[in-house]
């Protein structure tokens, strides 16, 4: 190699590097610029022999053996570096671990969500990682599919709002920043409209659907530069997503302009030959893959064979690689790859990982993500009234002792506490877990955070889960990790009794329940929402006790809990809270932050109640099951505080609007409690008649708005009519002129909302 190369010289411009480059390359070294290998696998075979533009879950080690093998290369391409770090950098040992996509979304506060992925990126950056396949725009529709608890909920809007903040926070200032990592908008399109939550089933969706509410996440962050989109398993009316030319062609690349980077997910193009059985062998699927437009192919070896096969074949011309070829290698030179290859940088590791600035942003986000689902007679918080010392105890107004009973499975669980995609969650080699150490568990949480004269008791209380292996064997047939079995406990008389004993002693009793990993994720899908195993007869034996129990959910997704649970002081849903979960669990219930958290999904009564997102399409026989009402027990939306906001005088600037303009309303909200609250205001939008079914109402807008005791404030909301659409007959998204109403409260359960007429003029 020398340096007068043309594509080695970085005053040219990019284009001339691509061409200068591409025209250098083999057919061998372009299909091999096209392939993202698991680098756990033989990494000389993927550097040298295959020529691997791209590799993913690599441990520390073998990310810098990857790129001393690139050196030896003919060209010497960098290696593009790819990693799921949903969460924070999910397989770095020590890394900040904040909580899941889905309790992020519970803060509802975009530019929190911008901040944690800005320090994502800083941490990731630091090691050697270009690339984050993150975030989730999937909506989350079926409760039972395992990987609800990667998305940001069931509504499009939010979902579009939160996932924007996250992309900017991970590519940061651009390309330049080496703190910027690339982001992904996965998985592209409709991956989670489920058949009865069972993971990447055939989707069974429209067009006109997928235009209505999946598409919009993904347009949004398309438009806004989010450098790569990777594509669902799944197909959708028959044909998979990887070969969607309508999905790939004419709406990703034609409508929206999409120039960014496509990849598909694990073995999608193997897929289609052994599982999905659309093509006969790898060089008829290689061929359709690179013809449909896909640039990188995650993790199907056969790809490189097939693709050569496919060029003997004449199935594939040498100039089909060459877009595909030219969009990696642009990436590539726009992260300046090729000039400082990013490695892991040891002294950037030692100030970027697992900061106390990032633990104290892990904190913040863990506090707004916690929902507060039910408070009975104000039994929280704890007592009341408390400030914190100087060392964090809540200081009692009242100095009697006290004493509270934590139980339960989870009150105690570091790493399940995590969530998936976090260390020990499975998908990657090296590490068993994060450190116990960086981790503050509800009971650890509780005991450091109480006034030093009450005592904590701990039990577990219930057993949830054995494995057993699959006789089918330990992987599928893409290698991929195929999950044990899972036998539900069995309720234990004595681990109950115990429980029983201590919440007899208690002021109170916290109840920790929830799910566990082997519960949670890809392939992972659950057929019921209960709590698995012994967790609830423990929980009917806690509250038949007649102690005020306060049930914590430490749950990657919405649950249903028992029916005893109505008889339970309070409850929380903390999702899986990250590494700081336990804290802010605790000062919640001592009553040191306020609940602020609101559902961005709702929980279902019954799994059989499926789906139960709040924006359904109009029209169905009567509203409710003969057996049961189709009523979620808590909605998109709720989410109490230790305060009531009064919201009245709604009122509208204008009532009859043009197209081109804006609807304008204000409304008085009034702090009538003795705490402070964060009060998140949402604004819904009903269009009265149609042209064709629709949602009953929509999200359009939301404000955050922290208000003091007794405080009374004139919020303003400004909404374009242009945002009031509906997806036509044709597809066609259009503002249909007539009667609206504007819904103004705290939740999408309408009983809560003012409400205001209005109408738009042709
Ligand atoms: C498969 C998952 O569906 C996807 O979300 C993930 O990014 C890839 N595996 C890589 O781990």
């Amino acid at each position: 190699m020398s340096a007068r190369m043309p594509y080695l010289d970085p005053s040219l411009p990019t284009a001339d590097r691509v061409a200068d480059l591409l025209s250098r390359m083999t057919v061998e070294e372009k299909v091999g610029q096209m392939m993202q290998l698991d680098a756990r696998g033989d990494l000389e075979d993927q550097v040298l022999g295959v020529h691997v533009g791209s590799i993913l879950h690599t441990s520390p080690e073998r990310i810098v053996r990857a790129q001393e093998l690139t050196a030896q290369t003919r060209l010497g391409i960098p290696l593009l570096v790819g990693e799921d770090c949903i969460h924070g950098h999910s397989f770095w040992e020590g890394a900040t671990i904040y909580p899941t996509q889905l309790g992020m979304a519970a803060s509802w506060d975009a530019e929190l969500i911008e901040r944690v992925a800005r320090a994502t990126a800083v941490e990731v950056s630091s090691t050697g990682v270009h690339w984050t396949f993150s975030p989730v725009l999937c909506i989350a529709r079926d409760l039972r599919w395992g990987r609800v608890g990667e998305t940001f909920g069931e509504d499009p809007f939010l979902i579009g709002e939160l996932a924007s903040a996250m992309v900017r926070g991970y590519q940061g200032s651009g390309l330049t920043d080496e703190t910027a990592i690339l982001a992904t908008a996965k998985h592209f399109a409709g991956y989670s409209e489920t058949q009865g939550g069972r993971d990447a089933s055939e989707a069974d969706i429209s067009r006109r659907k997928l235009r209505s509410w999946f598409l919009p996440p993904f347009e949004r962050v398309a438009r806004e530069g989010c450098r790569t989109f990777m594509l669902g398993y799944q197909s959708i009316d028959g044909v998979p997503v990887t070969v969607n030319d309508w999905l790939l062609t004419d709406v990703l690349r034609g409508e929206w302009g999409y120039t960014g980077t496509l990849i598909t997910d694990w073995d999608n193009v193997g897929r289609m030959v052994w599982e999905q059985h659309v093509q006969p062998d790898y060089a008829h699927a290689a061929a359709a893959a690179v013809k449909a437009g896909n640039d990188l192919v995650m993790t199907t070896p056969g790809f490189f064979e097939g693709a050569l096969q496919a060029l003997r074949d004449g199935l594939l011309t040498e100039s089909d690689l060459d877009p595909a070829v030219a969009r990696i290698l642009t990436l590539k030179f726009e992260l300046g790859l090729f000039e400082n290859p990013r490695r892991p940088d040891a002294a950037r590791i030692a100030t970027a990982i697992g900061t106390p600035a990032h633990a104290e942003l892990n904190l913040e986000i863990a506090r707004r993500s916690l929902v507060l689902l039910r408070n009975d007679e104000q039994t929280l918080p704890l007592a009341g009234g408390y400030v914190a010392d100087a060392a964090g105890r809540a200081a009692d107004g009242d100095p009697a002792p006290r004493r509270i009973a934590v139980i339960g499975p989870l009150a105690d669980d570091a790493q399940t506490q995590l969530g998936d995609w976090a260390g020990g969650s499975g998908q990657a080699g090296w590490l068993d877990g994060q450190p116990r150490e960086m981790i503050t568990t509800v009971l650890d949480g509780i005991r450091a955070h109480v006034p030093a004269n009450w005592s904590i008791t701990h039990a577990p209380g219930a057993e949830i889960l054995t494995l057993e292996p699959d006789p089918r064997g330990e992987t599928f047939e893409d290698g991929q990790p195929r999950p044990p079995i899972v036998r539900p406990a069995e309720p234990d008389a004595q681990l109950i009794a115990d429980a029983v004993a201590d919440a007899q002693r208690a002021d109170w009793v916290v109840a920790v329940v929830g799910d566990r990993i082997e519960l949670v994720g890809e392939g992972r899908s659950t057929a019921t929402l209960e709590l698995i195993g012994g967790q609830r007869a423990l929980l009917d034996a806690l509250i038949a006790t007649g102690k005020p129990v306060i049930v914590v959910l430490v749950a990657s997704k919405p649950l249903v809990l028992p029916a005893s649970v109505h008889g339970a002081a309070a409850a929380v849903w903390a999702a899986n809270p990250g590494m700081k979960g336990g804290q802010a669990v605790a000062e919640l219930l001592l009553g040191l932050i306020e609940p602020a958290g609101r559902l961005p999904i709702s929980f279902a009564a019954h799994a059989g109640q499926q789906p139960t997102y709040y924006n359904q399409i109009r029209g169905q026989h009567g509203d409710r099951y003969a057996d049961l009402d189709q009523s979620p027990v808590w909605a998109f939306g709720e989410g109490l505080s230790y305060t009531w906001i009064e919201y009245e005088d709604l009122a509208l600037d204008e009532s009859v609007l043009l197209a081109d303009g804006t609807v304008a309303a204000e409304i008085t909200l009034r702090n009538v409690g003795d705490r402070p609250a964060i009060e998140t205001v949402q604004v819904y939008v009903s269009d009265r008649v149609t042209s064709v079914s629709w949602a009953e109402q929509e999200l359009k807008a939301y404000r955050q708005v922290a208000l003091e005791p007794g405080e009374e404030r004139r919020i303003r909301i400004e909404l374009p009519v242009s945002e009031l659409t509906i997806v036509d007959a044709a597809g066609r998204r259009t503002v249909e002129p007539g009667e609206f109403e504007l819904r103004v409260g705290r939740s999408s359960r309408d009983e809560w909302a003012q409400r205001i007429g209005f109408a738009v003029e042709g």
